[in-house]
């Protein structure tokens, strides 16, 4: 199953590229510039990825993004997820990236931009791998850091596709960063955010409502709400869902509670992507050999799963 699984020609559209980091690039990027890490081997910080929730995972997560200083070590991280797409038939990747992480360490916005994108230009090039770039705002900061990031970015516009919303949702709303997706919306970028992983489904009624987005990330606490799953299906609003991510996080206590087929039955435009792969353990494949392994997923059910990632491409 899993070599069929991973020859089904499939889109991935929720994805952090700072949560590719695998631990031996970690390490290789702390030697390169001289940084210490507060673990003492790669053995030591994969055992450190043990998380309660969401928080515990993004203290970790931010605290690798710190060895990525320069454009080329932003090129290799790029490069090396995707080599991992062609690798496992990915065709189409939309990536996040959130630039405040880098920008708050002093950080050049055009230095993060500029080794990502040369990085995916090379992979569409050399790899046949296209794609589309998401900024994504951290959602723990303010309205005003969003806008100065906007405000930074709009210089660089033909390097990113969309606007996104990640980061600590419980607390967060997404009714707090009406104004800037409405001014990135006017500039002329789709809207996606995530809402519904930790979030209730209040999250994802302000996600559509208040940001007019086109996608929800994760979106999972949608079953819990009959006339928002009413109103997802008749829009036919694609959820990424991320199964391994869920269960890491303690989303659902194991993968045989994840509701991700029950909603595919329902009717809704859910997919199938990896998060944060190196924190997650797996890429777009093991996440969909988890959906088989742990609740039965039939090799037709991967097919429309796939399908709906394709169809809920931003770039075609
Ligand atoms: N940033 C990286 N992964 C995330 C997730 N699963 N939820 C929110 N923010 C994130
Ligand atoms: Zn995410």
């Amino acid at each position: 199953m899993y070599d069929w699984l991973n020859a089904l020609p499939k889109a991935e559209l929720h994805l952090h590229l700072e949560g590719t980091l695998e631990p031996e690039l970690l390490f290789k990027l702390a030697e390169r510039h001289g940084v210490a890490l507060p673990w003492g081997d790669v053995e030591a910080l994969r055992a450190a990825y043990n998380f309660g929730n969401l928080q515990e995972f993004l203290d970790l997560y931010y605290a690798g993004a710190d060895v990525l200083r320069t454009e080329q070590d932003f090129y290799d991280l790029t490069w090396a997820y995707l080599q991992k797409c062609k690798e496992q038939n990915v065709i189409h990747t939309e990536p996040f990236f959130d630039p405040q992480t880098h920008t708050d360490r002093g950080i050049p916005f055009e230095v993060v931009v500029r080794g990502i994108t040369q990085a995916l230009s090379d992979g569409e090039r050399q790899l046949g791998v296209t794609s589309g770039l998401i900024l994504s705002f951290l959602r723990h900061l303010s309205e005003d850091a969003a806008q100065a990031t906007l405000d930074q970015a709009l210089p660089f516009r033909d390097h990113f596709v969309a606007v996104g919303l990640d980061s600590s949702e419980k607390g967060h709303p997404p009714s707090k960063f009406k104004r800037v997706f409405a001014r990135a919306r006017a500039e002329g970028f789709p809207a996606v955010a995530h809402a519904g992983e930790e979030g209730p489904p209040e999250y994802i009624w302000e996600a559509l409502d208040q940001l007019g987005v086109v996608r929800i990330d994760h979106g999972v606490r949608a079953f819990e709400d009959e006339r928002l799953m009413d109103r997802l299906v008749d829009q036919q609003i694609p959820l990424t869902v991320c199964p391994l991510s869920n269960t890491k996080l303690c989303v659902f206590d194991d993968m045989s509670q994840h509701t991700i087929l029950k909603m595919l039955d329902r009717g809704l435009k859910v997919t199938v992507n990896s998060d944060d792969p190196a924190y997650f353990g797996g890429y777009v494949t093991e996440n969909f050999m988890a959906l088989h392994e742990g609740l039965g997923m039939t090799q037709a059910q991967a097919q429309r799963l796939a399908q709906n990632s394709l169809d809920a491409r931003l770039v075609k």
